[in-house]
């Protein structure tokens, strides 16, 4: 199996059904039983709607033994599939909205990455995210916390949300601050919005990846600016298949962004959402791009390449890609 690595994936867009039951169960709670539609996943009609039933999911993690869990689940499950490293996303607005501190929010995403790495091998970081529709300033209040506790497993800073109504450049001053603390930065764009503000977001935020990032392929020229800056995109077919940005591959550009020098990675975004994993994304990948293990490798060694991570870090990762990709390609 070719080993796999993942960079964008939101943490509490990992919990399938059964995990979010388990927590209601646990914490007491009722879930609105309209968010299950009649497969027993989740239902959601546009991107605005499974925002709203990923809020609802998200409520059910509560305490730093349900981050805990969340986290483990997910990096074990991902390891079965091949997977040596995964960033996950987190939200603290979602978690403080449930009541937990960011001490707290921290403390069960570690454990459950420590853990993940006793029992499966899976190395894991996690990325704090702020949320885009609660505005400027919680960003700016989720910035402070991150910059305020650092942990070394916590090791970069994103944003997600509402793209199309809330551009990047209004948060300029939450990356500012991150990125001056020290903590490298990515952020969604080119998603739900086309190549303007992908452009807008590399010119106002410190960002080395972009989340997406796929609709910079509408303009060439931004293109070629993406390739000369080095920044590693951050794709997930299957998410925008799901939320019909693109029908399939034959009119995703991935290929194409790849022909043309671009770094891009194979990401699941929201897997039980989007009926996807990281293992079913460098599948599909294979499948559709014609792909053999030498090309899937350069996803994963791509992704390790840009990872938010320490060197000595990323050396042994690089080094577990080539032993298990069968040799070291030029
Ligand atoms: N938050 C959770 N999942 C997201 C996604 N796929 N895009 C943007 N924000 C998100
Ligand atoms: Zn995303």
């Amino acid at each position: 199996m070719i080993p796999k690595a993942e960079l964008h994936v939101h943490l509490e867009g990992t919990a399938p059904p059964e995990l979010v039951r388990r927590l209601a169960k646990r914490n007491r709670m009722d879930l609105p039983e309209e968010i299950f539609g009649d497969d027993g996943n989740y239902h959601w009609t546009d991107f605005l709607h499974f925002l709203k039933v990923y809020d609802a999911t998200a409520a059910t993690i509560r305490t730093p033994e349900d981050y805990r869990d969340v986290t483990y689940e997910y990096l074990a499950g991902c390891a079965e599939e091949g997977a040596i490293y995964v960033e996950v996303m987190s939200s603290p607005d979602h978690s403080a909205a449930n009541g937990m501190s960011y001490a707290n929010h921290q403390e069960g995403i570690v454990a459950g990455i420590e853990d993940a790495r006793a029992d499966h091998g899976i190395e894991g970081r996690c990325i704090v995210t702020c949320v885009r529709h609660f505005g400027a300033e919680q960003a700016m209040e989720v910035a402070r916390q991150v910059a305020a506790r650092p942990h070394p497993l916590v090791s970069g800073f994103g944003m997600g949300g509402d793209e199309a109504g809330f551009p990047p450049a209004q948060f300029a001053r939450a990356f500012k601050y991150v990125a001056d603390s020290g903590l490298p930065c990515t952020v969604h764009a080119g998603e739900w919005a086309g190549p303007d503000r992908v452009r807008e977001a590399i010119e106002t935020l410190p960002v080395q990846r972009l989340g997406h990032g796929v609709r910079a392929a509408e303009d060439p020229a931004l293109v070629q600016e993406i390739v000369a800056r080095g920044i590693t995109l951050e794709v997930c077919p299957g998410s925008n298949f799901a939320t019909g940005i693109y029908r399939d591959f034959s009119d995703h550009p991935l290929a194409r962004l790849r022909a043309d020098g671009v770094k891009t990675t194979l990401n699941s975004d929201d897997p039980p959402y989007f009926a996807t994993s990281v293992g079913r994304e460098y599948d599909e990948a294979a499948e559709h791009l014609e792909l053999d293990d030498d090309g899937l490798a350069g996803f994963t060694r791509n992704a390790l390449k840009a990872a938010f991570v320490d060197e000595p870090t990323r050396e042994t990762l690089l080094a577990r890609l080539d032993a298990g990709a069968g040799g070291k390609s030029p």
